[in-house]
């Protein structure tokens, strides 16, 4: 990012402000330690925002598998290599980015700063790197893109089972400058979220996480028609409305673009929930529908939710151009393998057709490091830049994304690597075999 010294050296950047801060008595505002900022975050967030963020499937040993799988492997550092400066530039379909990271698409963030997504473009400016922007967002892409300036953003599709909707978020996302479609595979079906169940709650019920669909002359069509095609309301009074009901209703309508009073008198926000929760996914797609959106768009595809070898060669054999190995942070299978134990053999596979991108588990540099020993050309990462945001907005973000960044410089440097080519397998043992 801007004010960094050229030639790499964030590692050593970051841990002189925070050094120099702590001989004047001030700790950092958003804690280091993976475990201390989820906790901190979790003080901040409500139990609805805390339940999304951070619940996974069922019994949640997807989400322990990824953090397993990262531990199984052991970097073997190297000594007495020229490692004064270090690069971590990457290029990703023709882009140069600063380092190999990818802010991970995350919807309904109104659930954990009101600036959502607006703060998350503001640190992809700041540090220059690419914001996924949700099909589950909390604004506009098109208020988005505007925060975003001249930052790299892709996008990341659900497809819908409207091809006009679809089609109408890719022509919103070229016009917007987005470089790189990421269609998410995994989320057909929103997984078991047994933490979700248990307080009842989903954030698109309350009409948050919605944005994209209500901002969409195509959606809001589909949404007129619904209620064109509505039957009368069936006679006799209306249940009583209990209290949550009425904080429902009034989330809905302040979510739904337009005048609060308005909205909350008119049957058209409701009916765009409802809407939503029947349009979300399409749960006949096959490997076919992959030419149609083909023919629709020259940007980069890239399909995100790979976790089978055979499916990233379909993927390559299928003409797009980049596959995101990833389990969803193990929000969808529970007693899904953990996603770097696949990456390796993806790699291998389609690694010299396809850009092999990863997420699902990283929580520091070392992991980060992992990953790219393993093949991975870039990382996505999700849930930390989450309790970033929900400690100090768009800033907790950066310092987030930047204590990552160091990390990664420090395990680098520490390991014998002065560019990102150095990182390679080479370095890295199983521990159990
Ligand atoms: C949506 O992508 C979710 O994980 O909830």
């Amino acid at each position: 990012m801007a004010g960094e010294p050229p030639g790499g050296g964030i590692g050593r950047v970051v841990q002189r402000e925070i050094y120099r801060r702590g001989a004047f008595g001030h700790r950092p505002r958003v804690p280091v330690l993976p475990d201390g900022l989820a906790q901190a975050a979790r003080r901040k967030m409500s139990a609805a925002a805390w339940s999304y963020v951070a619940g996974s499937a069922g019994q949640q040993q997807t989400e322990r598998a990824n953090r397993l799988a990262f531990e199984r492997w052991g970097i073997v550092p190297r000594v007495l290599r020229d490692i004064s400066t270090r690069d971590t530039a990457v290029e990703l379909f023709g882009e140069r980015l600063p380092a190999p990271f990818l802010l991970a698409p995350i919807g309904a963030l109104e659930m954990v700063h009101p600036d959502a997504d607006l703060a998350v473009a503001r640190a992809a400016a700041a540090l220059g790197l690419p914001m996924l922007i949700s099909t589950q967002g909390s604004k506009p892409m098109e208020r988005t893109a505007e925060a975003l300036g001249n930052a790299p953003r892709w996008f990341q599709l659900y497809w819908s089972t409207s091809d006009e909707l679809v089609e109408s978020f890719v022509r919103r996302a070229e016009a917007i400058r987005a470089t790189a479609l990421v269609v998410t595979l995994d989320t057909q079906l929103l997984g078991w979220r047994t933490h979700d169940l248990d307080l009842g709650s989903l954030p698109f019920v309350r009409g948050q996480g919605i944005a994209q669909y209500t901002s969409d002359p195509v959606f809001m069509e589909l949404v007129r028609a619904r209620l064109r095609g509505k039957p009368s309301p069936e006679p006799g009074p209306p249940p009583r409305p209990t209290p949550a009901a009425i904080a429902t209703l009034a989330s809905v309508a302040r979510t739904h673009p337009g005048p609060f009073m308005r909205n909350l008198r008119s049957p058209v926000p409701r009916a765009a929930v409802e809407t939503f929760l029947d349009i979300f996914a399409r749960h006949s797609l096959t490997w076919d529908n992959l030419a149609w959106l083909r023919e629709r768009t020259k940007l980069p595809i890239v399909l995100k939710g790979i976790q089978d070898p055979h499916d990233a060669q379909l993927a390559a054999d299928h003409g797009v151009d980049g596959v995101i190995v990833s389990n969803h942070g193990g929000r969808q299978v529970d007693g899904a393998i953990g996603a770097l134990t696949v990456l390796p053999e993806i790699v291998e596979l389609v690694g010299d057709r396809l850009t092999v991108l990863f997420d699902s588990g990283i929580r520091g540099g070392a992991d980060v490091f992992k990953a790219l020993a393993l093949g991975a050309r870039a990382v996505g990462i999700g849930r930390p830049w989450v309790h970033g945001l929900a400690l100090d907005g768009s800033d907790g973000i950066v310092g987030v994304m930047r204590y990552l960044m160091a990390e990664l410089d420090i395990t680098m440097a520490l390991a014998g690597c002065a560019r990102l080519d150095d990182i390679g397998p080479d370095l890295l043992r199983r521990e159990d075999c």
